[in-house]
């Protein structure tokens, strides 16, 4: 496993030190420099403003370091602003090979911040950015250079130490999540996706894993899964996994994803264009699986079931058709309008079935609608939820861990567009706009009284393009640290 070392000088020789600079700190050595005070190796911040990610090289600047870059930091010193000036250091030499790299802790940051959490998000940053899936190429043209924390104030370590740790296990679960997107549907079938959630219980021992297949869903009448599996060659599984901390857990809080190994629309098939990306219709599952995979490691307090109901949506003869009605755990029935919108019906089951444990809250993850990215573009989840304090927290781990998240109405106005002739719901709504509220008021109807947040990550989860220095083309692992900063909350 990757480790960031935490040095207290520079060694006698490595290829590269980084430095991050604000504007204020340029400002006021560009002063000082007037009055003819500033050291002359300072020289090169005429050149820089200090804006965030700017990068200004410097060849030779001592006989210890071959060469130096200068990172801009802004202004505003989010954490968010450490996050991208790390990942966009981290990009900036991605052309060149190098060996050991040195990164200077920054000696001094707000008030409002951690040092610990100032060296989680510059770990997460640069670590982030290194990701890359290249499991099914002949050769790989990443060299990871070995990185180094150089922290001056001996006090400073600890935190620093603690930072970084916790900044590699937030990487580490949303590089799982990554990889499981990315990997193709035929690699990632429901079985596949079945056992590995069985392998993160068995590498930990506070996990405990269940799993249903056809034959045990038939028998618990689990109808939506199965109508949804049927189509294809691959059999449909439940899964769940539970993880209970050493101490007495303070709350339950239960976890569902979709996990939709490949949505091709079924009978209802969608374009070859809108197909290509559709292996990321399990990034629901992949961000709890990513979640499960540290809870242990991050001594996570809460209780937390993780569930998800894996299956493959295809067209065939022994397909689910339009016109079709379903029966679902819960004893509600569907008629199944469009075979395309599939994932609120293998939903259904797993939350109903998510209720039956009483969590304190259930959270969803899914790639549920085109039309969030209508609304809220490529880059933001829609957050639509029945609860005020959890969502609240939510809401604000997400804002520090830079995953951008809306919330949109639960409107009961439209309670109406999901009304079916023959049967109790129609799994698409009598309406071509609000496609994300009428697809979140049709999974209220399988929560019950528990409170409830659900996750459209059909944007964000993934990328078709680089969304941040951090975030490059394909699966993102959306959802991941926002939800381990609440599991930690
Ligand atoms: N998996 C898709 C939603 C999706 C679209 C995710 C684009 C990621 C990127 C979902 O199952 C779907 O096909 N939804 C339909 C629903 C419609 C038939 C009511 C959609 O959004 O078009
Ligand atoms: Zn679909
Ligand atoms: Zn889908």
């Amino acid at each position: 496993m990757l480790s960031i070392p935490v040095l207290e000088e520079l060694p006698t020789k490595t290829d590269l030190r980084i430095t991050f600079l604000d504007e204020k700190f340029i400002r006021r050595e560009l002063q000082k420099k007037q009055s003819s005070e500033i050291p002359a190796d300072l020289f090169h911040f005429e050149q820089m403003t200090g804006v965030l990610g700017q990068c200004v090289w410097e060849d030779h600047p001592s006989l210890r370091s071959r060469r130096a870059l200068y990172v801009g930091l802004g202004s505003t010193l989010t954490l968010e602003d450490y996050r991208q000036a790390a990942a966009t250091a981290r990009m900036a030499l991605k052309p060149w090979s190098l060996r050991s790299v040195i990164l200077t802790f920054p000696p001094v940051i707000p008030k409002r911040l951690s040092v610990s959490e100032v060296a989680q998000a510059i770990t997460e940053g640069w670590v982030l950015a290194s990701y890359h899936f290249d499991r099914y190429k002949k050769k790989t043209k990443y060299k990871e250079p070995r990185l180094s924390f150089l922290v001056a104030d001996k006090r400073g370590h600890a935190p620093v130490v603690r930072g970084i740790e916790k900044g590699l296990l937030f990487v580490q679960a949303t590089s799982l999540a990554r990889d499981l997107v990315n990997t193709p549907a035929a690699f990632n079938t429901p079985k596949d996706l079945m056992e590995s959630a069985r392998a993160i219980a068995q590498a930990h021992s506070s996990i405990s894993f269940k799993m249903f297949d056809e034959t045990k869903l038939k028998r618990m009448k689990a109808g939506g899964i199965l109508a949804i599996g049927q189509g294809s060659m691959h059999p449909p599984f439940l899964v769940h996994l539970i993880y209970k901390p050493k101490k007495k857990a303070v709350k339950k809080i239960a976890l569902v994803g979709k996990a939709v190994t490949f949505d091709s629309g079924g009978l209802s098939l969608k374009p070859a264009d809108a197909m290509m990306s559709m292996k990321c219709d399990m990034a629901g599952a992949a961000t709890v699986l990513g979640i499960f995979s540290v809870l242990e490691e991050l001594q996570v307090p809460f209780e937390v079931h993780g569930i998800f109901a894996a299956c493959e949506n295809m067209p065939s003869g022994h397909a689910i058709r339009p016109g079709d009605i379903i029966k679902t755990l819960n004893g509600t029935t569907i008629e199944i309008a469009n075979t395309d919108a599939e994932g609120r019906v293998t939903l259904a089951d797993s939350l109903a079935y998510a209720t039956k444990f009483s969590p304190d809250v259930l959270m969803d993850f899914a790639t549920l609608t085109g039309a969030c990215l209508v609304a809220l573009g490529e880059e933001i989840a829609g957050v639509l939820s029945t609860t005020g304090n959890w969502k609240k927290r939510f809401l604000q781990a997400a804002e520090t861990t830079g995953e951008k998240m809306w919330e949109l109405p639960l409107e009961k106005k439209y309670e109406k567009l999901l009304e079916s002739d023959v049967a109790d719901l129609r799994n698409i709504s009598g309406s071509k706009y609000g496609g994300v509220l009428t697809a979140g008021l049709f999974l209220q109807h399988f929560v019950g009284k528990t409170p409830w947040i659900h996750v459209d990550i059909a944007g964000p989860a993934f990328a078709e393009k680089m969304f941040e220095p951090y975030i490059q083309k394909g699966g993102t692992g959306f959802g991941v640290r926002s939800c381990l900063r609440l599991l930690l909350s």
